[in-house]
């Protein structure tokens, strides 16, 4: 810097010394033609260098104060969480959809975490049951789906029907699906409790599914699992999403954390991250004000639930049948759309 100094004096004083005899063209011109002359040049490039820092400087802390994508961290691994709430204003759309149907209107929208609802022993079987359902099928990509409502199940890039495995009929065990139909309740329950709903407005919505995530490289675009997107934009169905993390954030792999993207008008975003914990149930409304993404994962597996409600009785999903030892119902499964996430 005090070179620089020193030769912007410099450069002053020369011009000076030419005064105001010539026209102030030809100062320039013979500054670059003659040996003496070159260090005004020099001099000048350095000014324009110190002046383009400044600027770039001062660009970068505005915009770094001002635009900065904040980070907040509404729920850590570490954690073990009773309840944590963030009320949030609904979007305009959500609103108007939900405000037709009596005893399931939010009293605020917003999100919740939870690590009471579910006990670690029942994330224990739901996982058992989910790895045992990805053994007969994987995407070829990073992320799997395993729908025990409709049978769908990753496979390479496609979804064949576990139903019709065979293999499928020694792996769902009665206590499997007594664990989940009783999780499913008391997520449900904890909905109805958090944005103050008559339960029984709420019914369970496809899809509901089993979810693999990995690093893998994304072969279709429903491994693609990290676009920001908002539920009920995605699925027409949703009103209220809920997730069951099966595993953790940080041991059982990294990379996965659920980001939720608060944009508070353009260019203010704030970031709120939720790693996963077993057991850890997060439920939020599902238009607009919950925008979100998950992070793709960098190393492990990371599995969870995606547990579903809807207000509209035309979009109730029965609890899965688990089709597997009564004649007939197999059939009927196998009919269904294999549709995903
Ligand atoms: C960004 O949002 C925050 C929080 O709502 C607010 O305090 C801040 O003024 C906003 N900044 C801009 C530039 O809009
Ligand atoms: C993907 O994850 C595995 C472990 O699950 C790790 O060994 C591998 O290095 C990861 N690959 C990349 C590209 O990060
Ligand atoms: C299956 O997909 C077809 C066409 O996309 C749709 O019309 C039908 O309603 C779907 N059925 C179910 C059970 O989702």
């Amino acid at each position: 810097m005090s070179d620089g100094g020193g030769q912007v004096r410099q450069r002053k004083k020369n011009a000076s010394e030419g005064g105001g005899n010539r026209p102030r063209k030809s100062k320039f011109t013979s500054s670059s033609g003659t040996g003496t002359g070159s260090s005004p040049s020099v001099a000048q490039q350095h000014q324009m260098w110190a002046r383009l820092v400044l600027m770039v400087g001062i660009a970068a802390i505005v915009y770094f104060t001002t635009f900065r994508t904040r980070e907040k961290k509404f729920a850590t691994q570490r954690e073990v969480l009773d309840l944590r709430t963030q009320p949030l204003d609904c979007s305009r759309p959500y609103l108007e959809e939900i405000s037709k149907f009596a005893g399931c209107i939010p009293a605020n929208c917003g999100r919740f975490v939870s690590d009471k609802i579910v006990s670690p022993a029942e994330a224990g079987i739901l996982l058992d049951l989910a790895r045992a359902g990805f053994e007969l099928g994987q995407s070829a990509g990073g992320a799997s789906i395993l729908d025990l409502h409709s049978g769908a199940l990753s496979k390479g890039t496609q979804f064949i029907n576990v139903y019709r495995l065979p293999e499928a009929k020694k792996l769902f065990t009665s206590q499997h699906i007594n664990v989940y139909r009783h999780v499913k309740d008391k997520v449900q329950k904890a909905v109805a409790d958090n944005f103050r709903l008559n339960v029984d407005a709420l019914h369970l919505t496809h899809p509901t599914f089993f979810s693999r995530l990995t690093n893998g490289t994304a072969k279709t675009i429903h491994d693609e699992y990290w676009h920001a997107h908002v539920d009920k934009e995605t699925y027409n169905s949703f009103h209220y999403t809920t997730l069951l993390y099966l595993t953790d954030y940080g041991k059982d792999f990294a990379g996965g954390r659920f980001v939720f993207i608060d944009n508070e008008g353009k260019h203010n975003r704030t970031n709120v991250y939720i790693e996963p914990k077993r057991a850890r149930v997060s439920g939020f409304t599902s238009g607009g004000e919950n925008m979100h993404h998950v992070e793709q994962v960098t190393s492990g597996v990371r599995y969870a639930i995606t547990i579903s409600f809807t207000c509209d009785r035309e979009y109730a999903m029965a609890d899965p049948k688990f089709a597997l030892d009564e004649a007939g119902e197999e059939e009927e499964t196998s009919e269904t759309n294999a549709t995903t996430a």
